[in-house]
């Protein structure tokens, strides 16, 4: 495994690679690398001859209020894992943008202003600015993106459709802590007590999949359950919602259009998210 520091030196890296025809899977992270990212770096494998993760804290994406100094960056942990993962290569740059800050943004319109894009101004710019940075920089021909943040594997669909970007977007299934809790890099700012409420988001999304399969339909109905399995757990959601999977549109009863569900909420010091699928019986 190969550790590239800047642009130049990736660039160097992979482009005989490119040349020789070898198909290249890329998988965008922040570090602190848990069994979810090695769940797409296995897919990522699997799909192509060499894997790039980028460990990358983008700034462009807190806002200033947010946990950019605190996010974790165990970097020489990570590179470990990644090598036990078999990765052929890190992206590790110490920065992406200019010293004054970007003069490019970019703007996926209307699925980044509501769930998580309302609530965090300016979050989804950041996301889809530093992805198409790093797509220009790595030239993969797949990149793997978790389902756990739903909203943001929507917005980079849609980015590479408007875009025609000639990449390959595959999304890959939550992977979950036994106890159904969404693993995720900000788990560690959990309490024990925190980490006992968290659990209430999963037992929310499971509720409404159960009552959903049972044959209920109406959206007001379903979010009354989770509201209600939040409550019990003393947790207020930030939002709790059911919209269709990929336009994110607004639903009042579930219909043949596939649906999900998504909440988001603090728990102690960490804000958490998750979704899951709504079946129709
Ligand atoms: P990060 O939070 O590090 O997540 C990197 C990738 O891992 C994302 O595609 C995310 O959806 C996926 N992931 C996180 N937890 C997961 C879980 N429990 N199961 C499956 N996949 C999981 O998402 C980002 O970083 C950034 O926004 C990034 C795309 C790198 C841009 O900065």
């Amino acid at each position: 495994m190969r550790i590239a520091h800047t642009t130049a030196e990736i660039r160097r890296q992979l482009s005989p690679l490119r040349s020789r025809g070898k198909s290249i899977a890329f998988v965008p992270t922040m570090g602190c690398l848990h069994k979810g990212h090695l769940s797409l770096i296995e897919k990522a494998k699997e799909e192509a001859d060499i894997v790039v993760v980028s460990i990358y804290v983008n700034p462009l994406q807190f806002g200033p209020n947010e946990d950019l100094e605190q996010y974790p960056r165990p970097f020489d942990q990570d590179a470990r894992l990644c090598a036990e993962a078999g990765v052929d290569f890190i992206f590790h740059p110490a920065n992406l943008y200019p010293k004054a800050g970007p003069k490019i943004t970019l703007t996926v319109e209307k699925l980044s202003d509501c769930l998580c894009g309302a609530n965090r101004p300016g979050h989804f710019d950041g996301v889809v600015t530093v992805v198409n940075l790093l797509f220009n920089i790595v030239q993969p021909d797949i990149a793997v993106f978790g389902e756990k943040d739903w909203q943001q594997l929507a917005i980079i669909r849609r980015m590479v459709a408007d875009l025609q970007m000639p990449i390959e977007i595959i999304g890959s299934p939550t992977i979950r802590e036994a106890d159904g809790l969404a693993k995720s890099s900000r788990n560690r700012y959990l309490s024990d007590h925190d980490r006992r409420q968290a659990i209430a988001l999963s037992k929310a999304l499971l509720g409404m999949q159960e009552l959903a399969a049972a044959g209920e339909k109406d959206i007001k109905t379903l979010k009354q359950r989770a509201h209600a399995t939040l409550a019990d757990a003393g947790i207020r959601a930030e939002y709790l919602d059911i919209r269709s999977a990929r336009s994110l549109k607004n639903k009042r009863k579930l219909n043949k259009q596939p649906a999900r569900a998504f909440i988001a909420a603090k728990v102690g010091n960490a804000r958490l998210i998750d979704n899951m699928p709504l079946p129709l019986a």
